[in-house]
């Protein structure tokens, strides 16, 4: 009997890490970190309403100025370059790709750069989203957009009205 009590411990206890590693799992999962379920995961559906209207309101291609873009590049390589990788191609920590064929799925396809400027400025970085003025991170999404072979011209705006009515396609 006192066998069986001590045999019971032990399995419980070499079971801990097993639970351990499940319960980051699933909290990384449904923080949405998961790089598998990244590529899983649909476009929002406020992003697609974001599309119809946009399509519906005779917008303009999305641009950003040069200087906005060279900042953003400094900043990009402080705070995310870790995660998403010097040239966007994803990182070590589960950061995905910031350009090629899924990026494009979601946020250069016709969606307004008020999407992608949302969700960089309301999730990254994930342990301090929101941690910027919208300037910079209007100069961050302008360096992405320039790595994802945008041309320069007029600023970014700041402001998400102006930025409902600019287009990110390719
Ligand atoms: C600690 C790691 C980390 C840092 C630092 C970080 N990110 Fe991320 N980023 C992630 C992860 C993980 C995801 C996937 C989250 C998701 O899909 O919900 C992500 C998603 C994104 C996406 C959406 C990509 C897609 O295909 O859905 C963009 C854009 C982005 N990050 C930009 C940035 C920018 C810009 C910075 C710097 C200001 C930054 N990130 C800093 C980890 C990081």
């Amino acid at each position: 009997m006192k066998r069986q009590v001590k045999f019971g411990l032990l399995s419980a206890a070499s079971l801990l890490p097993v639970i351990a590693c499940a319960t980051t799992l699933f909290a990384a999962n449904s923080l949405g970190l998961s790089p598998m379920m990244d590529q899983q995961t649909p476009i929002p559906a406020k992003t697609e309403a974001r599309i119809q209207l946009a399509q519906a309101g005779g917008d303009k291609p999305v641009s950003y100025a040069d200087n906005q873009a060279n900042r953003g590049s400094k900043l990009y390589k402080e705070v995310c370059t870790d995660c998403h990788g010097d040239h966007l191609q994803g990182g070590l920590i589960g950061g995905p790709p910031l350009r090629g064929s899924a990026f494009d799925k979601k946020f250069a396809n016709g969606a307004p750069v008020s999407a992608l400027f949302g969700f960089v400025s309301g999730m990254m970085p994930p342990d301090a989203p929101g941690q910027f003025s919208d300037a910079e991170y209007a100069d961050v999404i302008a360096f992405l957009l320039r790595e994802n072979g945008f041309q320069s011209g007029a600023p970014l705006p700041v402001n998400s009205d102006a930025q409902d009515k600019l287009i990110v396609e390719k």
